[in-house]
């Protein structure tokens, strides 16, 4: 998702793009990864490509941490030895959820899943190999080019007239379109660190369900569930907001909040 829509910006700004995806590229081939970057010399890596399937992850670990983390590790490696930027994607699902306040960049990470604990080992791999590195959380991304709770629940409200939502997970919504600019900001100076990146505002699956429905027009009635009612394998944080504070302190940004954005995303896009 991210990938293609960021690559399209980018091209917008007159940069040049090299776009690298399976099957031809796989960050696990680690001489490949290495020797590629070195070929290419760029003058920053995006590293966007993970397995994002998180309940997928509980099942195979193996390949969660082979990506997730071992990719990471030969992506940042190759950035570090031409001495080229990377912007690393990282996610929310770092932070356990206990938090009763908005999650910052330094506050003590305790991945619940294995995406999380993958995602925070590439976190770490980064940290380490590379010096010229932004580490970007974000959160319950939607947009194009991808499946997505945005797509998934615009298309179930029309063939059905009940849906069940998990209530009890807190997070930010984030419009893809919306991470480009400021990835691209930051990807042009030099403030190396950590940052939060999410539409503003806050709001359960259910919530985001329910304002879905409401903006196509659909009659779906949106019922709440408990997490536990959901089936779904892996665990995930009840409270996982970001408050982007690096990004708002040294780039003076804030994303908009999320319910203009979906409505953006919802008019602009149409339903598959
Ligand atoms: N989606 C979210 O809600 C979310 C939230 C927080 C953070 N993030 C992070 O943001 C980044 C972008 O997310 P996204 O939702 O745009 O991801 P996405 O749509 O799932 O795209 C990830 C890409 O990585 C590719 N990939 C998987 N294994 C690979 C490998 N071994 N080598 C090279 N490429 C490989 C995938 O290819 P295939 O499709 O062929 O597998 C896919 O094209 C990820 O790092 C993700 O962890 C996402």
């Amino acid at each position: 998702m991210l990938g293609t829509v960021l690559a399209r910006y980018l091209r917008g700004r007159g940069e040049e793009v090299i776009g690298w995806d399976l099957p031809e590229h796989d960050v696990t081939q680690v001489d490949k990864t290495i020797n590629g970057i070195h070929r290419v010399r760029p003058e920053v890596v995006f590293h966007l490509a993970a397995v994002t399937d998180v309940d997928g992850c509980e099942k195979d670990q193996g390949k969660a941490t082979s990506v997730n983390f071992q990719g990471t590790w030969a992506v940042a490696l190759g950035a570090e030895e031409i001495g080229c930027k990377l912007v690393y994607m990282s996610t929310d699902y770092v932070f356990d959820g206990q938090s009763r306040r908005p999650y910052r960049e330094k506050d003590e990470t305790e991945p619940l899943s294995v995406y999380g604990r993958s995602k925070l080992m590439g976190e770490k791999a980064v940290v380490r190999a590379c010096r010229r590195r932004f580490i970007v959380r974000t959160s319950w991304l939607y947009g194009p080019h991808g499946r997505n709770f945005v797509d998934t629940i615009r298309m179930l409200a029309r063939e059905k007239d009940r849906l069940e939502v998990v209530g009890d997970q807190v997070g930010s919504p984030t419009y893809t379109q919306d991470l480009c600019e400021p990835l691209y900001e930051l990807a042009g100076s030099v403030k190396y660190d950590t940052y939060h990146m999410t539409n503003s505002g806050q709001c359960s699956w259910y919530e985001l369900a329910r304002e879905v429905v409401e903006v196509v027009g659909a009659d779906s009635r949106v019922i709440p569930i408990d997490t536990g009612k959901s089936g779904r394998p892996a665990p995930r944080p009840v409270f996982s907001v970001l408050e982007n504070r690096n990004l708002h302190k040294r780039f003076g940004r804030q994303l908009r909040p999320w319910q203009e954005a979906l409505r953006d995303y919802l008019g602009e896009t149409p339903a598959t």
